[in-house]
């Protein structure tokens, strides 16, 4: 048995690290045992430093958890019905759980649990990379038990489920599969492929509630494009319903494109882009969507319904902003990479890069100051001082003094 400690010293972040060596001495000289699992051990043997850390009991007694959170000056915040508990601790979050063994009564159907041993835990695991333990007992610190062939799965960049109903048991593996290959840059061995292809049809019978937060965490990844494009490309977003689609963004997308990337709302404004306005409302009650979706799915509306003036080659530069600024940018960029007409593109980015930012020099006070009562004189001015700005008609601060002085001489005339 192989032991990692270099590993753990190198690669997690140093409260990390701290945090699980308290978890150890907490626990020493009782009778559980607890082990570091799941994507950090994956991640420090691939010499990533995780960013999360799902930790293992095994036998807890009643009460064990909490002796845990104190012993780590952390606090539970939220408990499942599964035996997992999230902790926080300072501003690191960590999972705990409670060693266990899954049975699924139909497929997509939650778990019920049973407590068992860390190799049965193991052995109920999405991929075999996931599915390796670090100890953090005192007297076996730092040894990785990788009961199912995971750090050899890891040499050869390799995917592969540990049985093959895993995808049956929690279809919700189909998109974390995806997400996993296209991230780390692994293959998806060739019969997990099969059983993954077999298997999507399952996705209909997941509630509306995982499956968001699996498309949730997907579009949270740096290659978010790359993740969903895959899975339209492999079926698995139609599988989960026919009108979610996602289409082909430039790859690689450009340097001014690249700086959004990551940002949940841009990712999400292109994924909804692609359907129709019929097909998203249904896939919206599928997805059980919350106020962000609508907001984001109203917003892309909007944009699709103002195609024809936002491509007109005779739009002011305050029209093009008036139609955008009371959208959220992350929406307008989002459909700047996605849409193809090149008129409304160029548009979208000359809104983003350059009219978003443009402001007057006067503002209000100033109006005030002047004596132009305070109430509605003031913001038409101050928009007539925007307005001209963006069109170009004014370029200095002179030039705003000059058209508010003429402004306020025509309404004393
Ligand atoms: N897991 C699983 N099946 C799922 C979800 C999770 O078997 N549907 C297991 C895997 O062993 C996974 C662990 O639970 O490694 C923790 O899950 P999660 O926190 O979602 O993923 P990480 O492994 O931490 O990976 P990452 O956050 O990097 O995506």
């Amino acid at each position: 048995m192989s032991n990692i400690t270099g590993r753990l010293r190198d690669y997690l972040q140093s409260s990390h690290l701290r945090l699980i060596e308290r978890a150890s001495y907490v626990v020493s000289g009782r009778p559980e045992k607890i082990y570091l699992v799941g994507g950090a051990v994956r991640d420090v043997l691939l010499g990533i430093t995780p960013i999360n850390l799902d930790i293992v009991v095994v036998h807890p007694r009643e009460e064990f958890i909490n002796y845990l959170a104190e012993g780590i000056d952390g606090e539970v915040v939220s408990r499942s019905q599964f035996g997992t508990f999230k902790v926080v601790v300072n501003s690191d979050e960590i999972d705990i759980a409670t060693s266990r063994r899954e049975e699924y009564a139909r497929p997509g159907a939650l778990p019920v649990v049973e407590e068992t041993s860390i190799e049965e835990d193991l052995g109920r695991r999405d991929f075999r990379v996931n599915s390796m333990a670090v100890s953090l007992g005192q007297d076996s610190w730092g040894e990785l038990l990788d009961p199912h062939g995971g750090e050899g799965d890891l040499r050869q960049k390799l995917l592969k489920v540990l049985h093959e109903d895993s995808f049956i048991d929690d279809p919700t593996r189909i998109l974390r599969g995806i997400r996993y290959s296209e991230r780390l840059n692994f293959r998806i061995d060739q019969e997990t492929y099969r059983l993954l292809k077999r298997d999507m049809v399952y996705l209909q019978d997941v509630s509306g509630d995982r499956i968001r937060n699996e498309l949730e965490r997907a579009m949270a990844e740096p290659f978010a494009w790359d993740v969903l494009f895959r899975g339209e490309q492999e079926g698995v977003l139609s599988a989960i319903h026919p009108g979610l689609r996602f289409g082909r963004i430039p790859n690689p997308l450009n340097i001014q494109e690249q700086q959004i990337v990551g940002d949940n709302d841009v990712v999400l404004a292109a994924l909804i882009y692609f359907s129709n306005d019929a097909q998203m409302v249904e896939v919206c009650t599928r997805l059980k969507i919350d106020t962000r979706w609508s907001r984001v799915a109203r917003e892309v509306r909007s944009i699709k319904s103002e195609f024809g003036r936002l491509g007109r080659p005779d739009l002011s530069r305050s029209e093009l902003f008036n139609l955008l600024c009371d959208l959220n940018p992350d929406v307008v960029h989002g459909c700047a990479i996605t849409i193809q007409d090149n008129a409304v593109k160029s548009n979208l980015w000359l809104y983003l890069n350059e009219l978003r930012c443009i402001r007057p020099t006067i503002d209000g006070d100033y109006l005030l100051k002047l004596g132009v009562p305070e109430g509605p004189q003031v913001g038409e001015l101050l928009d007539r001082l925007l307005h001209d700005r963006l069109d170009g008609l004014l370029s200095s601060r002179a030039d705003e003094e000059a058209l508010v002085a003429n402004e306020l001489k025509l309404c004393r005339d």
